[in-house]
């Protein structure tokens, strides 16, 4: 994948990296692995709709979303989801308590607050889906609701089953030209169920270490 151009090419490389090690301050995302999120981003953008990140920890790669999109004169709403909580973290791996809990969440408040177009929902991405027909954010006076996405950052319960299931869910909110990226998309030992469920419409990967994967939504459905 290269690095796009923007149309208010105001961004340069150089900008971009910078952002990311500053993101990378507070992100558990390798700077690789933040840096691909930003050019996935940056393509995305040209379709419309809202930011969707599912799993923010810290905030570190949120915050790097959020600053890229000012950058680039294109102030896109982003919907955080996190539990937090110490909700016993699921991974192919096993269990882990106490992973997410009161600090990370406060540290994400620090990171998020000055962004006006930002907004967390604390619950799980099945709440999230569950809850997101009854939503609606307001802008310019107007009610507006949430079922439009140009850029969905899958990053929270990296079990397989969840991912696609998570990914199913997701997909009809994405615009046309719009994109689902998935962190650590293979965790299972037992091949890439992920990459097999959505495999007629990834566009991108890159892995080993950090395993991410870029689906594209295209015309008439995925
Ligand atoms: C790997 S961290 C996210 C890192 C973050 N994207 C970054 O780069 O800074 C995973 C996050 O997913 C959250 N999480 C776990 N299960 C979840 C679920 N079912 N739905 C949404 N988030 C979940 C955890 O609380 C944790 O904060």
């Amino acid at each position: 994948m290269t690095l796009p151009e923007t149309d208010s090419s105001e961004i340069t490389v150089q900008d971009i990296e910078r952002l990311v090690r500053g993101a990378a301050q507070h992100s558990d995302m390798t700077p690789d692995a933040l840096l691909y999120v930003a050019t996935a981003l940056l393509i995305a953008l040209r379709a419309p709709g809202d930011v969707l990140e599912i799993g923010t920890r810290e905030g570190g790669s949120a915050d790097l979303m959020l600053e890229l999109m000012e950058q680039v004169g294109d102030q896109r709403f982003l919907v955080t989801v996190d539990p937090y909580g110490d909700k016993i973290y699921e991974s192919a791996d096993g269990a882990v308590l106490g992973l997410y809990g009161d600090r990370q969440y406060t540290a994400m408040r620090e990171h998020l607050w000055p962004w006006p177009n930002h907004w967390h929902f604390l619950g799980t991405a099945e709440d999230w889906f569950q809850a997101r027909p009854h939503l609606q954010r307001w802008e310019n006076a107007v009610p507006r609701p949430l079922n439009r996405f140009c850029f969905v950052l899958h990053d929270g319960d990296h079990r397989a089953g969840s991912i696609i299931r998570e990914v199913r869910e997701a997909l009809p909110t994405v615009s046309t030209g719009g994109l689902i990226l998935v962190d650590n998309f293979d965790n299972e030992q037992n091949g890439d169920p992920v990459l097999e469920a959505f495999s007629p419409w990834h566009v991108a990967r890159r892995d080993p270490g950090a395993s991410q994967l870029i689906i594209r939504r295209g015309h008439g459905g995925h």
